[in-house]
């Protein structure tokens, strides 16, 4: 029996939808489902529901085999895991959000909001300013809405996020995908089997 952790939130769907293209199985398990671990007999499969920020933890340690998580929350996370493939749907982007479209002047020392300071610091390490980093836990818009902070470090999805408090995407840092993770140990014992998966994903043109 394999266990595969779902991501709660925003790339559940996607992860669910692309699963089910490549011919799994996963009945009873969807968006509204407040069940946080299923057995699935047909599929030799125990799903676990799980928040995006633990996800990784519990697939590097092997209490979950496979997962799906956003790029963006391994970027943050380092953790030791296999990432074979990245789903093409549902991909969104980080970028840098402000009041203004303004980009902060070379010397200037800002503000920036984000639940990333990790690859916040990295990112400020390479422009010309500096910034004090604001570590939030999520509704990161409102650090520049409130002014807490002058900028923030955020996800964008379809933007109606920022047009609805009058925000603006200052500059786009980098595309963000769920991303397919394995432990490493599993994919040695169960490595037919996802490769399979991975296989079957690639065919029907659901991964990058
Ligand atoms: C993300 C992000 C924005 C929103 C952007 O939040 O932090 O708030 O989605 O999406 P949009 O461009 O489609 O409006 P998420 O729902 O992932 O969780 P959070 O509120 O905990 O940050």
């Amino acid at each position: 029996m394999m266990r595969l952790a779902l991501p709660k939130g925003r790339n559940l769907s996607t992860a669910l939808a692309a699963f089910r293209e490549a011919g799994l199985r996963l009945d009873g398990v969807d968006v509204q489902a407040r069940q946080l671990r299923r057995r699935l007999e047909d599929e030799d499969l125990e799903v676990l529901m799980l928040k995006d920020w633990d996800l990784p933890l519990y697939v590097e340690h092997g209490i979950a085999d496979f997962g799906v998580v956003g790029a963006d929350v391994l970027d943050e996370m380092d953790g030791d895991l296999l990432v074979p493939a990245r789903f093409k749907d549902g991909g969104c982007r980080l970028s840098l959000i402000g009041r203004s479209g303004e980009i902060p002047e070379a010397g200037a020392q800002i503000r920036l909001a984000t639940k990333y300071p990790n690859v916040a610091r990295k990112l400020v390490a390479t422009r010309s300013w500096g910034a004090e980093i604001f570590k939030l836990s999520g509704s990161v818009e409102l650090g520049p809405l409130l002014e807490l902070s002058e900028l923030a470090l955020d996800i964008v999805q379809t933007g109606q996020t920022l047009r609805d408090n009058q925000l603006v995407e200052i500059e786009v840092i980098e595309p963000v995908h769920a991303c397919l993770v394995i432990n490493r140990a599993s994919y040695q014992l169960h490595r037919q089997r996802i490769n399979q998966l991975v296989r079957s994903l690639e065919e029907k043109g659901l991964v990058l």
